[in-house]
Protein backbone atom coordinates (compact mmCIF):
# COMPACT_ATOMS: atom_id res chain seq x y z
CA UNK A 1 0.00 0.00 0.00
CA UNK A 2 1.39 3.49 -1.12
CA UNK A 3 -0.44 6.18 0.52
CA UNK A 4 -2.09 6.31 4.31
CA UNK A 5 -5.25 8.59 4.88
CA UNK A 6 -6.10 9.74 8.48
CA UNK A 7 -10.35 10.38 7.85
CA UNK A 8 -11.57 12.91 10.40
CA UNK A 9 -15.45 12.14 10.19
CA UNK A 10 -17.67 9.16 9.58
CA UNK A 11 -20.70 11.12 8.97
CA UNK A 12 -22.46 11.62 5.53
CA UNK A 13 -19.36 12.65 3.43
CA UNK A 14 -17.08 10.49 5.64
CA UNK A 15 -18.96 7.30 4.65
CA UNK A 16 -19.90 8.01 1.30
CA UNK A 17 -15.38 8.78 0.39
CA UNK A 18 -15.02 5.01 2.42
CA UNK A 19 -17.36 3.49 0.21
CA UNK A 20 -16.10 5.44 -2.68
CA UNK A 21 -12.53 4.54 -2.16
CA UNK A 22 -13.06 0.96 -0.90
CA UNK A 23 -15.11 0.37 -4.07
CA UNK A 24 -12.40 1.24 -6.79
CA UNK A 25 -13.12 -0.99 -9.69
CA UNK A 26 -13.46 0.75 -13.09
CA UNK A 27 -12.08 4.01 -10.96
CA UNK A 28 -8.72 5.99 -11.47
CA UNK A 29 -6.07 3.65 -10.81
CA UNK A 30 -4.38 5.35 -8.43
CA UNK A 31 -7.22 4.69 -6.09
CA UNK A 32 -5.77 1.75 -5.65
CA UNK A 33 -2.83 3.00 -4.21
CA UNK A 34 -4.27 4.34 -0.88
CA UNK A 35 -5.28 2.99 2.36
CA UNK A 36 -7.37 3.93 4.70
CA UNK A 37 -5.37 3.71 7.73
CA UNK A 38 -7.63 5.47 10.36
CA UNK A 39 -10.93 7.20 10.65
CA UNK A 40 -11.80 9.23 13.74
CA UNK A 41 -15.37 9.11 15.12
CA UNK A 42 -16.83 10.45 18.04
CA UNK A 43 -18.63 6.71 19.36
CA UNK A 44 -17.03 3.42 18.31
CA UNK A 45 -20.32 1.97 18.97
CA UNK A 46 -22.13 3.88 16.46
CA UNK A 47 -24.20 1.36 13.63
CA UNK A 48 -22.34 1.62 10.68
CA UNK A 49 -22.94 1.28 6.96
CA UNK A 50 -19.17 1.11 6.16
CA UNK A 51 -17.58 -1.80 7.24
CA UNK A 52 -14.01 -0.66 8.58
CA UNK A 53 -11.44 -3.38 10.42
CA UNK A 54 -11.69 -2.98 14.60
CA UNK A 55 -8.31 -1.04 14.35
CA UNK A 56 -8.89 1.37 11.62
CA UNK A 57 -11.49 3.30 13.92
CA UNK A 58 -10.58 5.62 16.90
CA UNK A 59 -12.14 8.43 18.92
CA UNK A 60 -8.80 9.53 19.20
CA UNK A 61 -8.61 12.60 16.40
CA UNK A 62 -5.58 14.36 17.95
CA UNK A 63 -3.34 10.80 16.94
CA UNK A 64 -4.75 10.66 13.64
CA UNK A 65 -3.27 14.26 13.21
CA UNK A 66 -0.23 13.81 14.92
CA UNK A 67 0.42 10.28 13.92
CA UNK A 68 3.91 10.08 11.33
CA UNK A 69 2.01 7.14 9.12
CA UNK A 70 -0.07 8.84 7.77
CA UNK A 71 0.38 11.63 4.82
CA UNK A 72 -2.98 12.91 4.16
CA UNK A 73 -5.56 14.13 6.56
CA UNK A 74 -9.33 14.14 5.46
CA UNK A 75 -11.10 16.60 7.58
CA UNK A 76 -15.11 15.39 7.05
CA UNK A 77 -16.39 16.44 10.31
CA UNK A 78 -17.43 19.98 9.67
CA UNK A 79 -17.98 22.84 12.51
CA UNK A 80 -15.33 25.53 12.98
CA UNK A 81 -14.22 23.76 16.36
CA UNK A 82 -12.42 20.92 16.54
CA UNK A 83 -11.77 21.57 13.07
CA UNK A 84 -9.68 23.94 12.74
CA UNK A 85 -7.02 23.33 15.38
CA UNK A 86 -7.13 19.59 13.79
CA UNK A 87 -6.56 20.87 10.06
CA UNK A 88 -3.37 23.42 11.58
CA UNK A 89 -2.47 20.48 13.92
CA UNK A 90 -1.95 18.22 10.94
CA UNK A 91 -0.35 20.76 8.77
CA UNK A 92 2.32 21.26 11.47
CA UNK A 93 2.80 17.71 11.43
CA UNK A 94 3.65 17.85 7.70
CA UNK A 95 0.50 16.01 6.52
CA UNK A 96 -1.78 17.68 3.48
CA UNK A 97 -4.76 18.00 4.00
CA UNK A 98 -8.28 17.65 2.17
CA UNK A 99 -11.01 19.11 3.88
CA UNK A 100 -14.82 19.79 3.07
CA UNK A 101 -15.62 22.84 5.53
CA UNK A 102 -16.68 25.70 4.19
CA UNK A 103 -17.13 27.18 7.20
CA UNK A 104 -13.78 26.65 8.19
CA UNK A 105 -12.17 27.91 5.22
CA UNK A 106 -14.00 31.07 4.32
CA UNK A 107 -13.24 32.01 7.76
CA UNK A 108 -9.91 30.50 8.73
CA UNK A 109 -8.20 30.30 5.13
CA UNK A 110 -5.88 32.77 5.87
CA UNK A 111 -4.27 31.09 9.11
CA UNK A 112 -4.27 27.66 7.43
CA UNK A 113 -3.05 28.71 4.01
CA UNK A 114 -0.26 30.91 5.65
CA UNK A 115 0.84 27.80 7.66
CA UNK A 116 0.31 24.90 4.53
CA UNK A 117 2.53 27.58 2.57
CA UNK A 118 5.07 27.39 5.44
CA UNK A 119 5.00 23.63 6.04
CA UNK A 120 4.92 22.74 1.87
CA UNK A 121 2.07 21.29 2.22
CA UNK A 122 -1.56 21.39 0.27
CA UNK A 123 -4.93 21.91 1.41
CA UNK A 124 -7.76 20.68 -0.96
CA UNK A 125 -11.30 22.13 -0.96
CA UNK A 126 -12.66 21.16 -3.98
CA UNK A 127 -15.85 19.46 -1.72
CA UNK A 128 -16.59 23.06 0.15
CA UNK A 129 -18.45 24.37 -2.75
CA UNK A 130 -21.04 23.09 -5.14
CA UNK A 131 -21.12 19.43 -3.45
CA UNK A 132 -19.96 17.02 -6.67
CA UNK A 133 -19.62 20.16 -8.88
CA UNK A 134 -15.71 20.51 -10.24
CA UNK A 135 -15.24 23.95 -9.76
CA UNK A 136 -12.41 25.05 -7.37
CA UNK A 137 -9.90 22.89 -9.29
CA UNK A 138 -11.29 24.68 -12.77
CA UNK A 139 -11.04 27.77 -10.71
CA UNK A 140 -7.13 27.08 -9.94
CA UNK A 141 -6.63 25.23 -13.34
CA UNK A 142 -8.20 25.00 -16.54
CA UNK A 143 -9.86 28.75 -16.02
CA UNK A 144 -6.83 30.19 -14.26
CA UNK A 145 -5.33 31.63 -17.90
CA UNK A 146 -8.67 33.74 -18.07
CA UNK A 147 -9.04 37.12 -16.31
CA UNK A 148 -12.09 36.14 -14.72
CA UNK A 149 -15.17 38.63 -14.60
CA UNK A 150 -17.75 37.53 -12.46
CA UNK A 151 -18.68 34.32 -10.95
CA UNK A 152 -22.12 33.93 -10.13
CA UNK A 153 -23.77 30.89 -8.19
CA UNK A 154 -26.54 28.60 -7.11
CA UNK A 155 -24.46 27.49 -4.26
CA UNK A 156 -27.25 26.62 -1.88
CA UNK A 157 -29.56 23.80 -2.65
CA UNK A 158 -31.97 23.83 0.21
CA UNK A 159 -32.83 27.57 -0.95
CA UNK A 160 -33.18 27.11 -4.31
CA UNK A 161 -35.30 23.77 -3.52
CA UNK A 162 -37.57 26.69 -1.36
CA UNK A 163 -37.74 28.87 -3.79
CA UNK A 164 -38.34 26.33 -6.92
CA UNK A 165 -41.02 24.77 -4.74
CA UNK A 166 -42.42 28.28 -3.86
CA UNK A 167 -42.59 29.39 -8.03
CA UNK A 168 -44.27 26.04 -9.09
CA UNK A 169 -46.78 25.67 -6.38
CA UNK A 170 -47.29 29.75 -5.65
CA UNK A 171 -46.97 29.04 -1.84
CA UNK A 172 -45.33 30.90 0.49
CA UNK A 173 -41.65 30.48 1.72
CA UNK A 174 -43.32 29.61 5.48
CA UNK A 175 -45.11 26.55 4.35
CA UNK A 176 -42.06 25.55 1.89
CA UNK A 177 -39.38 25.81 4.36
CA UNK A 178 -42.25 23.74 6.94
CA UNK A 179 -42.81 21.06 4.45
CA UNK A 180 -39.24 20.91 3.40
CA UNK A 181 -38.08 20.65 7.25
CA UNK A 182 -40.43 17.43 7.28
CA UNK A 183 -39.14 15.97 4.06
CA UNK A 184 -35.58 16.67 5.22
CA UNK A 185 -34.64 19.43 2.61
CA UNK A 186 -33.76 21.68 5.09
CA UNK A 187 -32.53 21.47 8.32
CA UNK A 188 -34.45 21.64 11.69
CA UNK A 189 -32.39 25.12 12.11
CA UNK A 190 -32.53 26.45 8.51
CA UNK A 191 -30.70 29.75 9.79
CA UNK A 192 -27.07 29.05 7.48
CA UNK A 193 -28.85 28.12 4.49
CA UNK A 194 -32.48 30.24 4.59
CA UNK A 195 -29.97 33.72 5.79
CA UNK A 196 -27.82 33.15 3.03
CA UNK A 197 -24.88 32.21 4.78
CA UNK A 198 -23.71 28.56 3.79
CA UNK A 199 -23.80 30.87 0.53
CA UNK A 200 -21.12 33.56 1.63
CA UNK A 201 -18.87 31.05 3.11
CA UNK A 202 -18.72 29.76 -0.73
CA UNK A 203 -18.72 32.62 -2.73
CA UNK A 204 -15.86 33.67 -0.29
CA UNK A 205 -13.89 31.03 -1.24
CA UNK A 206 -14.71 31.22 -4.94
CA UNK A 207 -14.16 35.09 -5.20
CA UNK A 208 -10.60 34.33 -3.28
CA UNK A 209 -9.66 31.83 -6.21
CA UNK A 210 -11.35 33.87 -9.25
CA UNK A 211 -9.74 37.30 -8.43
CA UNK A 212 -6.53 36.06 -6.53
CA UNK A 213 -6.80 37.39 -3.52
CA UNK A 214 -8.37 36.78 0.21
CA UNK A 215 -11.59 38.01 1.48
CA UNK A 216 -13.04 38.62 4.74
CA UNK A 217 -16.06 37.05 5.64
CA UNK A 218 -17.62 40.07 6.85
CA UNK A 219 -17.14 42.06 3.58
CA UNK A 220 -19.78 39.66 2.01
CA UNK A 221 -23.15 41.26 1.75
CA UNK A 222 -25.54 39.02 2.88
CA UNK A 223 -29.37 38.76 2.35
CA UNK A 224 -31.25 35.78 2.82
CA UNK A 225 -34.67 34.02 1.05
CA UNK A 226 -37.00 34.92 4.24
CA UNK A 227 -38.45 37.92 2.59
CA UNK A 228 -39.06 36.74 -0.34
CA UNK A 229 -43.28 36.68 -1.26
CA UNK A 230 -45.45 34.82 -3.27
CA UNK A 231 -46.10 37.88 -4.56
CA UNK A 232 -43.07 39.11 -5.72
CA UNK A 233 -42.37 35.36 -7.41
CA UNK A 234 -45.49 35.79 -9.64
CA UNK A 235 -44.80 39.61 -10.25
CA UNK A 236 -41.39 38.36 -11.49
CA UNK A 237 -42.87 35.45 -13.51
CA UNK A 238 -45.12 37.84 -15.69
CA UNK A 239 -41.97 40.35 -16.14
CA UNK A 240 -40.18 37.15 -17.26
CA UNK A 241 -37.91 36.39 -14.74
CA UNK A 242 -37.32 33.61 -11.82
CA UNK A 243 -36.32 34.76 -8.15
CA UNK A 244 -32.99 32.77 -7.42
CA UNK A 245 -30.59 33.35 -4.52
CA UNK A 246 -27.39 34.57 -6.19
CA UNK A 247 -24.11 34.58 -5.08
CA UNK A 248 -21.92 36.65 -6.93
CA UNK A 249 -18.23 38.22 -7.04
CA UNK A 250 -17.85 40.47 -9.96
CA UNK A 251 -15.13 42.69 -10.81
CA UNK A 252 -15.88 45.82 -11.17
CA UNK A 253 -13.20 47.21 -13.20
CA UNK A 254 -11.47 46.21 -16.01
CA UNK A 255 -8.51 48.71 -16.00
CA UNK A 256 -6.53 46.71 -13.36
CA UNK A 257 -6.10 43.46 -14.00
CA UNK A 258 -4.12 42.56 -10.60
CA UNK A 259 -6.33 42.68 -7.37
CA UNK A 260 -9.13 44.54 -8.98
CA UNK A 261 -11.77 46.01 -6.59
CA UNK A 262 -14.88 43.57 -6.57
CA UNK A 263 -17.90 43.13 -5.27
CA UNK A 264 -18.79 39.87 -3.17
CA UNK A 265 -22.84 39.52 -2.32
CA UNK A 266 -25.54 36.88 -1.74
CA UNK A 267 -29.29 37.86 -2.50
CA UNK A 268 -32.18 36.90 -3.72
CA UNK A 269 -32.10 37.90 -7.26
CA UNK A 270 -34.83 38.19 -10.64
CA UNK A 271 -33.03 36.18 -13.02
CA UNK A 272 -33.85 36.72 -16.80
CA UNK A 273 -35.54 33.54 -18.19
CA UNK A 274 -32.87 33.28 -20.65
CA UNK A 275 -30.50 33.25 -18.49
CA UNK A 276 -28.34 29.82 -17.87
CA UNK A 277 -28.83 29.91 -13.94
CA UNK A 278 -33.12 30.60 -14.66
CA UNK A 279 -33.38 26.82 -15.09
CA UNK A 280 -31.53 25.11 -12.40
CA UNK A 281 -34.06 24.10 -10.15
CA UNK A 282 -34.58 21.72 -6.75
CA UNK A 283 -31.25 21.09 -4.74
CA UNK A 284 -29.21 21.13 -7.87
CA UNK A 285 -26.06 24.19 -7.75
CA UNK A 286 -24.64 25.57 -10.88
CA UNK A 287 -21.84 28.24 -10.97
CA UNK A 288 -22.11 30.71 -14.12
CA UNK A 289 -18.17 32.10 -14.70
CA UNK A 290 -17.31 34.77 -17.01
CA UNK A 291 -13.62 35.33 -18.38
CA UNK A 292 -11.58 36.85 -20.78
CA UNK A 293 -10.96 35.33 -23.62
CA UNK A 294 -13.48 32.44 -23.00
CA UNK A 295 -16.56 33.96 -22.30
CA UNK A 296 -19.20 32.35 -20.69
CA UNK A 297 -19.07 28.45 -18.78
CA UNK A 298 -21.32 26.99 -16.51
CA UNK A 299 -20.75 24.26 -14.45
CA UNK A 300 -24.02 22.51 -12.84
CA UNK A 301 -24.86 19.39 -11.01
CA UNK A 302 -25.59 18.47 -7.26
CA UNK A 303 -24.63 20.52 -4.89
CA UNK A 304 -25.03 18.39 -2.10
CA UNK A 305 -25.49 14.59 -1.18
CA UNK A 306 -22.88 11.42 -0.14
CA UNK A 307 -22.11 10.25 -3.20
CA UNK A 308 -21.62 14.03 -5.25
CA UNK A 309 -19.31 15.13 -2.38
CA UNK A 310 -17.49 11.68 -1.85
CA UNK A 311 -16.05 12.38 -5.41
CA UNK A 312 -15.06 15.84 -4.92
CA UNK A 313 -13.47 14.54 -1.77
CA UNK A 314 -11.55 11.60 -3.47
CA UNK A 315 -10.53 13.75 -6.39
CA UNK A 316 -8.72 16.06 -4.17
CA UNK A 317 -7.07 12.81 -2.48
CA UNK A 318 -6.50 11.16 -6.24
CA UNK A 319 -4.28 14.94 -6.92
CA UNK A 320 -2.41 14.34 -3.47
CA UNK A 321 -1.71 11.31 -4.74
CA UNK A 322 -0.27 11.87 -7.77
CA UNK A 323 1.73 15.03 -6.27
CA UNK A 324 3.07 12.21 -3.75
CA UNK A 325 4.21 10.00 -6.50
CA UNK A 326 6.18 12.49 -8.48
CA UNK A 327 10.01 12.99 -7.20
CA UNK A 328 9.88 16.87 -6.74
CA UNK A 329 9.89 18.44 -3.36
CA UNK A 330 9.50 21.41 -5.12
CA UNK A 331 5.71 22.62 -4.41
CA UNK A 332 3.32 22.31 -7.12
CA UNK A 333 2.02 25.78 -7.91
CA UNK A 334 -0.84 24.66 -9.43
CA UNK A 335 -2.11 22.84 -6.42
CA UNK A 336 -0.88 25.60 -3.77
CA UNK A 337 -2.39 28.94 -2.79
CA UNK A 338 -0.89 31.77 -3.58
CA UNK A 339 -1.86 35.10 -2.87
CA UNK A 340 -1.49 36.97 0.40
CA UNK A 341 -2.89 40.50 -0.24
CA UNK A 342 -6.56 40.93 0.53
CA UNK A 343 -8.75 42.09 -2.28
CA UNK A 344 -10.84 45.26 -2.14
CA UNK A 345 -14.56 44.80 -2.15
CA UNK A 346 -16.54 47.37 -3.52
CA UNK A 347 -19.14 49.10 -0.82
CA UNK A 348 -22.75 48.34 -1.39
CA UNK A 349 -24.00 51.61 -1.28
CA UNK A 350 -21.58 51.72 -4.68
CA UNK A 351 -22.62 48.49 -6.24
CA UNK A 352 -24.15 49.61 -9.98
CA UNK A 353 -27.28 46.94 -10.61
CA UNK A 354 -30.79 47.06 -11.81
CA UNK A 355 -33.79 46.79 -8.58
CA UNK A 356 -37.17 45.66 -8.91
CA UNK A 357 -39.58 47.83 -6.38
CA UNK A 358 -42.63 46.95 -5.20
CA UNK A 359 -44.56 50.03 -3.99
CA UNK A 360 -48.08 49.72 -2.18
CA UNK A 361 -49.66 53.59 -2.67
CA UNK A 362 -53.28 55.03 -2.43
CA UNK A 363 -55.01 54.69 -5.76
CA UNK A 364 -54.80 58.63 -6.78
CA UNK A 365 -54.20 60.26 -9.64
CA UNK A 366 -49.97 61.64 -10.04
CA UNK A 367 -48.77 58.90 -7.98
CA UNK A 368 -46.68 56.94 -10.91
CA UNK A 369 -45.59 60.57 -11.73
CA UNK A 370 -44.42 61.47 -8.58
CA UNK A 371 -42.51 58.34 -8.31
CA UNK A 372 -40.99 58.46 -11.58
CA UNK A 373 -39.82 62.09 -10.17
CA UNK A 374 -38.25 61.22 -7.29
CA UNK A 375 -36.63 58.59 -9.30
CA UNK A 376 -35.15 61.50 -11.71
CA UNK A 377 -33.73 63.43 -9.69
CA UNK A 378 -31.73 60.80 -7.87
CA UNK A 379 -30.21 59.98 -11.23
CA UNK A 380 -32.73 56.87 -11.44
CA UNK A 381 -33.30 55.31 -14.47
CA UNK A 382 -36.61 53.21 -15.18
CA UNK A 383 -36.52 49.91 -17.33
CA UNK A 384 -40.57 49.87 -16.40
CA UNK A 385 -43.14 51.20 -14.43
CA UNK A 386 -46.93 48.87 -13.76
CA UNK A 387 -50.04 49.10 -11.76
CA UNK A 388 -50.56 45.28 -12.09
CA UNK A 389 -53.10 45.20 -9.14
CA UNK A 390 -54.69 46.05 -5.66
CA UNK A 391 -54.57 44.73 -2.14
CA UNK A 392 -57.39 46.08 -0.89
CA UNK A 393 -57.73 49.83 -1.07
CA UNK A 394 -53.75 50.50 -1.97
CA UNK A 395 -52.56 50.19 -5.52
CA UNK A 396 -49.54 47.89 -6.15
CA UNK A 397 -46.98 49.45 -8.49
CA UNK A 398 -44.17 47.31 -9.45
CA UNK A 399 -40.95 49.37 -10.90
CA UNK A 400 -37.74 47.79 -12.76
CA UNK A 401 -34.89 50.13 -13.20
CA UNK A 402 -31.58 50.28 -15.70
CA UNK A 403 -29.06 49.75 -13.77
CA UNK A 404 -27.70 52.39 -11.11
CA UNK A 405 -25.64 53.06 -8.36
CA UNK A 406 -27.35 51.36 -4.87
CA UNK A 407 -26.80 54.43 -3.14
CA UNK A 408 -28.63 56.68 -5.20
CA UNK A 409 -31.47 54.10 -5.46
CA UNK A 410 -31.67 54.32 -1.97
CA UNK A 411 -31.82 57.74 -1.41
CA UNK A 412 -34.48 57.94 -3.95
CA UNK A 413 -36.60 55.56 -1.46
CA UNK A 414 -35.96 57.29 1.29
CA UNK A 415 -37.81 60.40 -0.75
CA UNK A 416 -40.33 58.15 -2.32
CA UNK A 417 -41.16 57.13 1.53
CA UNK A 418 -41.96 60.43 2.90
CA UNK A 419 -44.37 60.61 0.21
CA UNK A 420 -48.02 60.96 1.92
CA UNK A 421 -49.56 58.87 -1.73
CA UNK A 422 -46.98 55.81 -0.97
CA UNK A 423 -48.04 53.38 2.06
CA UNK A 424 -45.19 51.10 2.70
CA UNK A 425 -42.28 49.60 -0.26
CA UNK A 426 -43.01 46.00 0.90
CA UNK A 427 -40.41 44.67 -1.43
CA UNK A 428 -37.04 45.59 -2.96
CA UNK A 429 -34.71 43.06 -4.93
CA UNK A 430 -31.60 42.93 -7.10
CA UNK A 431 -31.94 42.25 -10.82
CA UNK A 432 -29.08 40.77 -12.96
N1 LIG B 1 -26.60 23.14 3.15
C1 LIG B 1 -26.02 23.13 1.85
C2 LIG B 1 -27.10 23.35 0.79
C3 LIG B 1 -25.34 21.82 1.48
O1 LIG B 1 -28.29 23.41 1.10
O2 LIG B 1 -26.73 23.49 -0.36
C4 LIG B 1 -23.95 21.72 2.01
O3 LIG B 1 -23.12 22.68 1.47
Amino acid sequence: MGVKLGILGLGTVGTGTVQLLQDHAFRHPLLQEIEIYRVGVRSLDKPRTVTLPESVLTTDLEAIVTDPKIDIVVEVMGGLEPARSLILKAIQNGKHVVTANKAAISRFGHEIFTAANQAGVYVMLEAAVGGGIPVIQPLKQALSVNRIQSVTGIVNGTTNYILTRMQTEGSNFSDVLADAQRLGYAEADPTADVDGLDAADKIAILASLAFDGRIKLEDVYCEGIRQVSKTDIAYAEKLGFVIKLLAIAKRTTLSSPSLPPISVRVHPTLVPKAHPLASIHGVNNAIFIEGEPIGQVMLYGPGAGAGATASAVSSDILNLVAALKTSTTAPNPLLTCRHQDYCQIVPMAELVTRFYARFLTKDQPGVIGKLGTCFGSHGVSLESIVQTGFQGELAEIVVVTHDVQEGDFRQALTEIHTLTAVDSIPSLLRVL
